[in-house]
């Protein structure tokens, strides 16, 4: 199965759509009209009703996604024991896969074992979570996604605190020498995201700011690269 491109970003802010506020009866359309959107990337929620309490999107899934679109697709496992899932999501068609920190009691080996499958490896922490835990596996992780809200749910608003720790993360990143990637997920929309770039953010996820918005997903990623760039939402 082809993999699709994935450019790191050190240059550009990029918008990563996240499907779980698309209509989940029309995912593989949802997924296919973001390529002309500006996305960089789609943001496929995964939950498994015990790590939050919500479910959404399997190994299936994904297939239909990989086949609907050439855009990357990372996945954000909100699931407990991750490591014994990771090579099926790989063959589904994963370009990249987020484990979270809270589940996973050797980060380092599951963020080496991503890379080894050739996905990009991300790991990612909970607002309760502080920022240092995600520094001593900076060197094996190539996406750090800083939660800014509690995971399970779309619609939140953002917490304006864990915005702090995507700064820590920011320096640690530059202090040693990485380029990991700085994620931030939940409630971003086109009022805080100048705030969470100028904090050090580097890809914004978002779901209900794309596919809420009233121009649709095009004008909702148009208006979070304007917010971006300084301009009105
Ligand atoms: C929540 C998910 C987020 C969520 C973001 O647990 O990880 O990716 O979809 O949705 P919004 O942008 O609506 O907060
Ligand atoms: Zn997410």
């Amino acid at each position: 199965m082809p993999r699709s491109t994935w450019e790191p970003c050190r240059d550009a802010i990029r918008i990563a759509p996240s499907l779980l506020a698309a209509d989940f009866g029309h995912i593989a359309e949802a997924a296919h009209d973001l390529e002309e959107s500006g996305a960089e990337r789609i943001h496929v929620d995964v939950m498994d009703g015990v790590f939050v309490p919500n479910f959404t999107f399997g190994t299936d899934t994904v297939r239909v996604l990989r086949r609907a679109t050439s855009l990357p697709l990372e996945l954000h496992l909100m699931i407990v024991n991750p490591d014994a899932h990771l090579s099926t999501f790989a063959s589904a068609g994963a370009d990249a896969i987020t484990v979270h920190h809270e589940v996973c009691p050797n980060l380092h080996r599951t963020l080496t074992a991503i890379r080894a499958l050739d996905c990009r490896s991300g790991a990612a922490i909970n607002p309760s979570t502080p920022a240092q835990m995600l520094e001593d596996v900076l060197e094996v992780c190539d996406l750090a996604l800083i939660m800014t809200i509690d995971p399970g749910f779309g619609g939140q608003s953002l917490i304006p605190r864990t915005l702090r720790k995507v700064e820590q993360v920011r320096r640690a990143v530059e202090r040693q020498g990485l380029d990991t990637e700085v994620e931030v997920d939940g409630g971003v929309d086109a009022s805080n995201a100048k705030a969470c770039v100028d904090a050090g953010a580097d890809v914004l996820v978002a779901g209900t700011a794309v596919f809420k918005h009233e121009g649709g997903p095009r004008g909702g990623v148009a208006a979070l690269q304007r917010a971006v760039a300084g301009g009105a939402a």
